[in-house]
């Protein structure tokens, strides 16, 4: 009775990382109430600097007080409905972008499409790019709610752009090439790559280098590149985070066919740490993208309260400036902190500038290289040791043995009862390895002990039929 779409499974919601949220739901930690819950480490949220927002809010009460200058402005924000969005909004939200990247770049309020969130950002740009029988090429591992917002209603499909540790996850022309081919064979027309820059799950922001090799590749092969750059604003160390279109604007591209084929996403869940105000937007330099999107924003559009509120927020450039500074400090803390205390239990991550997360390197952890062991690593892992941490499958990765540990989404108590858990965790499956690695060296010896004995046995029988 229902549509295939509403029946079937693939949303991608059965995916491990999903799997996880809702295990954590049934059993989460609290420090009083259930010490022995699980900590949520799947969840790249960023609750560090919301005692900075908050303050901001109580020195501005005429914000949330729908006034302005004293005055009421309710009913004005209870009839608006244009999708275009507040003016003032939009002005707050492209200089807040241009601040992020370091004003080397400007954004054209009438070029950006308010959307709700980044994730109906996504999936519009699918809408205005490509359909059924198209792909578009993803850099792995990726965002695991990609399957989800990319390909489940629009039918396009997800081709991906296999990465490998031995670069750091860095993309290669030979990588990009393959993918290519690969859409090919599968008989998909390839309409572009989706970047997240910086990257969920790696934590890291792309070189200039990578950046001209995915430009030159999209030139060459007249396809699009969109842009993903919802953590811009959390870069807390060097490099610098360069934006996909500063790249083109430093080799002069602004005036060629390249300049309409970039869009760039970004959302304020991130660095602001207000996913749930599901405010995000589209910035294109194509017209009948800005157009179309414009249009299909009505199926998500962010309500005007929020919009007036955060043009006031937005527009306090001391306010963002301070904020931006102080996030990226406190993220950088944070990061340090999961990185030591993981340090400690004997586990690598990659290293990382951006984010709200680490991508840890726990393959000496696996009883075999395989994604199965991978999957058993992960269930006892949340089951037993009560920690959600996403695995590298659920992004996609191309190697087994890899996970996404997020670390902004709970307090400094909490991080320190997770590195406890795991450097435990850790500490068993190497002792009980040893201790297998040397009951197999006992039994070696025994045997070789039975052996030699047998061999002397044999040898003394000889001598003595000899006699
Ligand atoms: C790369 C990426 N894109 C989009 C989203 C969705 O963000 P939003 O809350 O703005 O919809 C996320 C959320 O984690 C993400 O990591």
């Amino acid at each position: 009775m229902l549509s295939y779409k509403a029946s079937s499974d693939s949303h991608g919601q059965d995916s491990s990382y999903f799997i996880g949220w809702q295990e954590y739901e049934k059993n989460p930690y609290h420090q009083l109430h259930n010490p022995n819950g699980i900590v949520q480490m799947g969840l790249a949220e960023n609750q560090l600097s919301l005692d900075l927002l908050e303050s901001w809010l109580e020195n501005n009460p005429d914000s949330l007080g729908f006034k302005r200058n004293g005055e009421s402005v309710f009913r004005e924000l209870a009839l608006f409905q244009d999708y275009h969005g507040l003016p003032a909004f939009k002005n707050a939200l492209a200089e807040y972008m241009a601040e992020i990247r370091r004003n080397k770049v400007k954004f054209d309020p009438n070029k950006l499409v308010l959307t709700a969130g980044s994730t109906s950002a996504n999936e519009t740009l699918m809408f205005c790019l490509a359909e059924r029988g198209d792909a578009f090429l993803l850099p792995t591992p990726y965002y695991p709610g990609f399957d989800r917002d990319l390909k489940w209603r629009t039918e396009v499909e997800i081709v991906p752009i296999h990465c490998s540790s031995s670069n750091g996850f860095r993309i290669t022309i030979p990588a990009l090439e393959k993918a290519y081919q690969k859409a090919i064979e599968l008989d998909l027309k390839v309409k572009g790559i989706l970047i997240v820059n910086p990257s969920n799950p790696l934590g890291t922001s792309m070189t200039r280098y990578e950046l001209n090799l995915l430009i030159s590749f999209a030139m060459a092969k007249q396809v699009h590149i969109v842009s993903d750059e919802i953590f811009s604003g959390t870069v807390f160390d060097c490099p610098h985070f360069i934006s996909l279109a500063e790249a083109l604007m430093d080799r002069q591209l602004e005036n060629t066919d390249m300049w309409s084929r970039i869009h760039i996403v970004y959302s304020l869940s991130k660095d602001l740490g207000l996913p749930g105000f599901r405010v995000g937007m589209i910035y294109s330099n194509n017209e009948t993208v800005v157009s179309a999107a414009t249009k299909m924003s009505s199926f998500g559009l962010v309500s005007s309260q929020t919009q007036y509120l955060l043009s006031n927020m937005l527009s306090d450039k001391k306010f963002t400036g301070k904020y931006l500074k102080e996030n990226q400090k406190r993220l950088k803390k944070r990061k340090q902190m999961l990185v030591s205390g993981l340090h400690n239990a004997g586990i690598r991550c990659l290293k990382s500038n951006a984010g709200l997360f680490c991508w840890v390197d726990m393959r000496h952890l696996l009883s075999t290289q395989t994604f199965e062991s991978e999957k058993e690593l992960w269930k006892k892992i949340l089951g037993e040791v009560g920690l959600n941490i996403s695995p590298g499958s659920s992004c996609h990765c191309s190697e087994p043995g890899w996970f996404r540990i997020c670390f902004a989404n709970m307090s400094e108590e909490t991080l320190g009862v997770a590195m406890e858990r795991i450097k435990d965790f850790a500490e068993s499956v190497t002792s009980n390895r040893n201790r297998n690695i040397s009951t197999y060296h006992q039994m070696i010896c025994d045997q070789r002990l039975l052996f030699n004995k047998w061999v002397f046995k044999l040898s003394t029988n000889d001598r003595e039929s000899d006699r």
